[in-house]
């Protein structure tokens, strides 16, 4: 997704800021790259299709030692990724430069308004008609007028930053639902989609809100709200390890972050979990919503919604909870049956993508409670929810979704012991065991060395199947969106014992198939269904648990030690992990940020 960044200081340079950050918000995904400079009246600009290596030689061009300037990281919605679409945009006299991020819904009525008033356009983005806009509202001579002026012309989500080269001394910036946070410096402020971009420069920060209009200048920022009234935002110390957000020698964040697994599952049991006992007050919903608990509604998008399937199969076996799960993007158009007996549990990484936040929306409005799991902190669906659960995996960095996936799982399961606990079946010995996991997780990773070869074979092929039966399937679903995502391979996820009514006449000589069967009730069933496929000429690969009795007569076989099959998933997911890295790492692809997705979904 877009990203964003800007430097106001009474000296510095701003150029070298505004690369260093955007270099530091590569993670999200992009797709074209450029920075506007203020500089003796006039906007100074470079930008370019591609990535950052692109626009670098590109930067000559500008000067040195200017110390306004803003920066963004594009990701297409409107328009083709080029150069000329690329931010920052312009109005027509070249001295009001904006970056912005999300949609302006409107924007098609708006630029036909300006271009009837002689305004000219060359780009095909919605945001062009903000740097238009305010030139016709005065912004070179009050920009921080015009942007108030503006903003009320804007329908959509999204925020954007706008600077005038007439008055250097000051950036504005704008949040309605996307993102902002503005880093504080001395003598120097910046402004960030991401605290990430400015983190090596200063660890103090403020989140605006929702609606804020913030004028932001070397030495100050004065934040307005949507209706204009004076606002206070409470700055606070960014406690991110910087050394979290760099590759610690691996050579994919992926990897890094596959690996720290262990360290990042005991970040999120720790304090939660003691004993025998879940600390219930530490997963953020409170008794008074526990209590009236009739039905659980998870919504989530990708990684996200396939962990809300494991959660629905641990919340429904333990709590005996009915748990219905939905992907966010059709929950929000399916006009549901909510009330307040249904908790409504969102669950997402980067707590900014756009389909889950208004399906909180709507069951906020349909007098449902809502509660959602969420990593990063501060973030839209944390501050927009009723009730909140951090799964505390650290900044993650590569698009695929890995250590964020995992954690996600075990709040889930927390939450599921917990639930279960006060309705009458607890169940200790699991709640005791659940502090085995950071250790047997080490163990299985060490024990994973042969993926590397036998990833080589699967990336050589085209189309391949994960299949599974309960939790297994649901694991089979994330195995296979890994696998498309960062090694695009077509991969499709299939119930085990649903092949024979349709999908076994795909099965052929050397079809690749991925088996997980760590559910000892089915594995019988499974391993049925694996004959079935080998019958056939399938090329198996199975991921087992290395305590059920049955042989495996398959291709490829990994065993893994694991404990009860309602604490397994996230260890079941490393090999799965894995399988997808080193198979898009032997097709040469670009693993962290794959092409044509974004590490954050902020639009429709
Ligand atoms: C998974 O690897 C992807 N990055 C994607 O499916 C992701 O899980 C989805 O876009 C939801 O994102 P969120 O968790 O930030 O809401």
């Amino acid at each position: 997704m877009c990203g964003i960044v800007g430097f106001v200081g009474h000296q510095g340079d701003a150029l070298t800021f505004l690369f260093e950050g955007l270099k530091r918000l590569e993670y999200r995904g992009y797709d074209s790259a450029g920075i506007a400079l203020a500089t003796n009246g006039a906007v100074a600009l470079a930008k370019a299709q591609g990535k950052l290596a692109v626009l670098e030689p590109l930067l000559g061009t500008l000067p040195r030692g200017v110390p306004l300037g803003i920066g963004h990281t594009r990701w297409a919605t409107h328009g083709r990724p080029t150069d000329l679409n690329a931010h920052p945009h312009t109005d027509c006299r070249g001295t009001i430069a904006t970056v912005h991020n999300g949609i302006i819904e409107n924007y098609q009525e708006l630029r036909s308004e300006l271009i009837a008033q002689g305004h000219t356009f060359v780009s095909d983005t919605d945001t062009e008609v903000i740097p238009h806009l305010l030139e016709a509202y005065g912004g070179d001579e009050d920009l921080l007028g015009a942007v108030r002026e503006v903003e009320r012309r804007l329908s959509g989500a999204y925020a954007f930053l706008a600077i005038s080269a007439k008055q250097p001394d000051r950036i504005v910036a704008v949040r309605r639902s996307s993102p902002l946070i503005v880093g504080l410096g001395e003598g120097v402020n910046y402004v960030a989609s991401d605290v990430g971009a400015f983190l090596p420069k200063t660890r103090r920060a403020l989140v605006l809100e929702n609606g804020d209009v913030a004028l932001v200048t070397p030495d100050a920022v004065e934040i307005q709200t949507q209706e204009g009234a004076l606002a206070h935002r409470a700055p606070f110390t960014v406690d991110w390890d910087i050394k979290q957000a760099e590759r610690g020698g691996y050579a994919h964040f992926m990897l890094k972050e596959i690996m720290e697994q262990p360290d990042v599952w005991t970040d999120c049991l720790m304090g939660r979990v003691r004993g025998d006992h879940i600390e219930a007050g530490e997963l953020g919903l409170p008794w008074s919503q526990r209590k009236n608990i009739r039905r659980i509604q998870i919504v989530a998008a990708g990684t996200a919604y396939h962990a809300g399937l494991v959660g629905k199969a641990l919340m429904e076996r333990l709590a005996r909870i009915p748990v219905d799960v939905a992907v966010a993007s059709e929950f929000r158009y399916q006009n549901p049956v909510l009330d307040p007996g249904t908790l409504v549990l969102a669950i997402s990484q980067s707590g900014e993508t756009a389909d889950t936040l208004a399906s909180v929306s709507l069951a906020r409005q349909l007098g449902a409670p809502t509660y959602a799991v969420v990593n990063t902190v501060g973030s839209t669906l944390a501050r927009e929810s009723d009730y909140v659960v951090y799964t505390h995996a650290g900044p993650e960095i590569a698009v695929a979704s890995t250590k964020a996936y995992t954690t996600q799982l075990l709040v889930l399961t927390m939450l599921a012991l917990q639930l279960a606990a006060e309705r009458g079946h607890a169940r200790s010995d699991l709640v005791r065991a659940l502090w085995s996991l950071p250790a047997l997780g080490e163990q299985v990773l060490a024990s994973l060395g042969k993926i590397v070869e036998m990833a080589r074979r699967l990336a050589t092929e085209s189309d391949v199947f994960y299949v599974g039966r309960g939790i297994d399937y649901a694991l089979a679903m994330e195995g296979q969106l890994k696998i498309k995502e960062i090694a695009y391979i077509h991969a499709e996820a299939y119930p085990a014992g649903e092949l024979k009514h349709g999908t076994l006449a795909l099965i052929e000589e050397g079809t690749p198939v991925v088996a997980i069967v760590t559910d000892r009730v089915m594995a019988e069933k499974t391993l049925s269904n694996i004959l079935e496929v080998k019958a056939r000429g399938a090329e198996v690969w199975a991921i087992v648990d290395a305590g059920l009795p049955q042989e495996w007569p398959v291709d490829h076989l990994i065993r893994l030690d694991l404990p009860d099959p309602l604490l397994s998933p996230a260890l079941t997911a490393l090999p799965l992990q894995l399988l997808a890295y080193w198979t898009a790492v032997h097709r040469g692809q670009d693993v962290d940020q794959p092409r044509n997705l974004a590490k954050s979904v902020t639009v429709e």
